[in-house]
């Protein structure tokens, strides 16, 4: 008789940890050994606002089925000007994208815990690790493909240096407290920028990467990514326009750059 067997889930848990409080922490947390969830690996930053927001997307997209972002109390950021808003910017602009992209925001967590507070660690990893299981693999709470997934998040990667860009001209933060991050990601004003700005450029970049992998006709385009064919038109139109992509002789598309 063939028995099935249930393996119990052990997510992959990404930790972006900044050196001087939550990797102190982190140690603080074995020392005193404090017990939580084996299931973190560790990368080991000098400010949580070095994580940029390809590491997050990257890391989901090679297989992370949560990452987690462990910096400073804010005002305790050992840089000036504070990285720890950074990193609580793009936490915030991840969270957005992912959800477009079709990956659950809440795989993603950005925490404060001091060197001191080896307690607070354990509990954010347990409490952590309890959230990330309860959503299963990646793709299985979202209903996704991973590979879907990948080739979305390899696309939001490729379009970082423009979110930057848009950042820096178009949506700085007017007030440098936590609630007025939390208030202005949370705006009407940001969610009509973000659509203007980003999200079109974020279905571009898709149609992009899916051309640089194979030639394709321009009629299985929007099926293959799951897009509605008339915004695939507008954008087959502007990307052509631009000379970024183009039909080669067996009229395909390709990507021409
Ligand atoms: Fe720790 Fe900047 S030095 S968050």
């Amino acid at each position: 008789m063939n028995m099935v067997v249930a393996t119990e889930f052990k997510p992959t848990i990404v930790g972006f940890l900044c050196n001087w409080c939550c990797y102190g922490g982190a140690d603080l947390c074995g020392v005193s050994r404090f017990q939580y969830p084996p299931y973190l690996r560790v990368i080991r930053l000098m400010c949580s606002g070095r994580v940029d927001l390809s590491f997050i997307f990257r890391a989901f997209a090679k297989g992370a089925d949560g990452v987690f972002i462990g910096g400073c109390h804010l005002n305790d950021c050992h840089y000036d000007p504070e990285g720890n808003y950074d990193a609580l910017g793009n936490t915030l602009m991840a969270k957005r994208i992912l959800e477009h992209v079709g990956v659950n925001p809440e795989r993603l967590r950005l925490e404060w815990i001091s060197a001191g507070e080896g307690v607070r660690f354990a509990d954010t990893m347990i409490e952590f690790s309890a959230k990330v299981k309860s959503l299963g693999p990646l793709g299985t709470s979202e209903d996704t493909a991973v590979a879907d997934l990948a080739s979305r998040l390899d696309a939001a990667t490729q379009l970082v240096p423009y979110i930057k860009l848009v950042e820096r001209e178009r949506l700085r933060v007017p007030v440098r407290t936590e609630e007025g991050y939390r208030n202005f990601f949370g705006s009407e004003e940001f969610t009509e920028l973000f659509n203007g700005l980003i999200l079109d450029k974020l279905v571009m970049s898709r149609i992009m990467g899916f051309l640089r992998k194979q030639p394709v006709p321009a009629v299985e385009i929007a099926g293959s990514l799951d897009l509605d064919p008339s915004e695939v038109a507008r954008h087959l139109h502007e990307l052509t326009e631009h000379g970024l992509i183009k039909f080669d002789a067996g009229e395909h598309l390709v990507a021409a750059v």
